[in-house]
């Protein structure tokens, strides 16, 4: 008997997807709500330098562009950010500018940022207490971190095949993102992704859990 272990999803898996990420409602919709939850937990203001880490073709930063300075819109697959650069050449649009970055074997970039947002892409990097300790060194005093993944399932949302955090345990979260070295960390839940399982319909929730890096530093607004 062959059996096959489970794989992770790498960067040629979603440059495969990316021209058709857009085409999908439920992705844009998630991309809205997510945006909503940030504007309830984060005060923004025209003069914060964000950081989208995972941004695929932009649907948290697009809905978001208007309330912010600039947006590094970082990923580690080239064929989404190609998608999102067209976006961002087609609508001349002037503070965004996009990345390719993987923070797990990458350098970090020497930027600081007042607020980074990440949006379904904790559960693809593999090891989260280390992802939370860059975040945090790549924030200002007083940045603020969004991000927004499933709670935690059983498995079936991407299947067994598939390498990656079944979700999160909201508290076993929070906890580690206070090691990391933050503060004021709460969660809502801002969307249910509903799929089809070989026998029924699955609901999977989605939070956004915020957290502030301590520090003195007045972030604008
Ligand atoms: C499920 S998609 C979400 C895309 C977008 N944030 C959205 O909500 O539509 C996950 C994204 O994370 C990116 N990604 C996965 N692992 C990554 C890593 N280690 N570093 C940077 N980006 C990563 C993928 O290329 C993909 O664009």
């Amino acid at each position: 008997m062959i059996t096959t272990l489970p794989t992770q999803l790498d960067a040629n898996h979603f440059d495969a997807r990316a021209r058709q990420w857009d085409e999908n409602p439920v992705f844009k919709q998630r991309g809205l709500k997510i945006a909503d939850a940030v504007r309830k937990a984060v005060p923004l203001h025209r003069d914060m330098n964000t950081l989208d880490y995972g941004c695929g073709t932009g649907l948290l930063s697009f809905p978001l562009k208007d309330e912010l300075g600039t947006i590094l819109l970082a990923d580690s697959s080239s064929g989404m950010l190609e998608v999102v650069a067209e976006k961002i050449t087609a609508l001349s649009i002037t503070n965004l500018t996009v990345m390719k970055l993987d923070l797990q074997t990458d350098p970090a970039p020497t930027k600081k940022f007042d607020l980074i947002v990440t949006a379904m892409t904790l559960h693809h990097v593999p090891d989260t207490d280390h992802i939370l300790r860059v975040f945090h060194d790549l924030l200002n005093p007083g940045g603020y971190l969004c991000i927004a993944d499933l709670d935690k399932e059983d498995g079936s949302f991407h299947g067994p095949e598939v390498d990656v955090h079944h979700g999160f345990d909201q508290a076993d979260l929070g906890r580690r993102t206070a090691q990391a070295g933050f503060s004021d960390i709460q969660f809502q839940t801002v969307f249910t992704i509903n799929k089809e399982r070989e026998t029924e319909q699955k609901d999977y929730p989605v939070f956004l859990m915020s957290g502030r890096r301590a520090g003195d530093k007045k972030i604008p607004g």
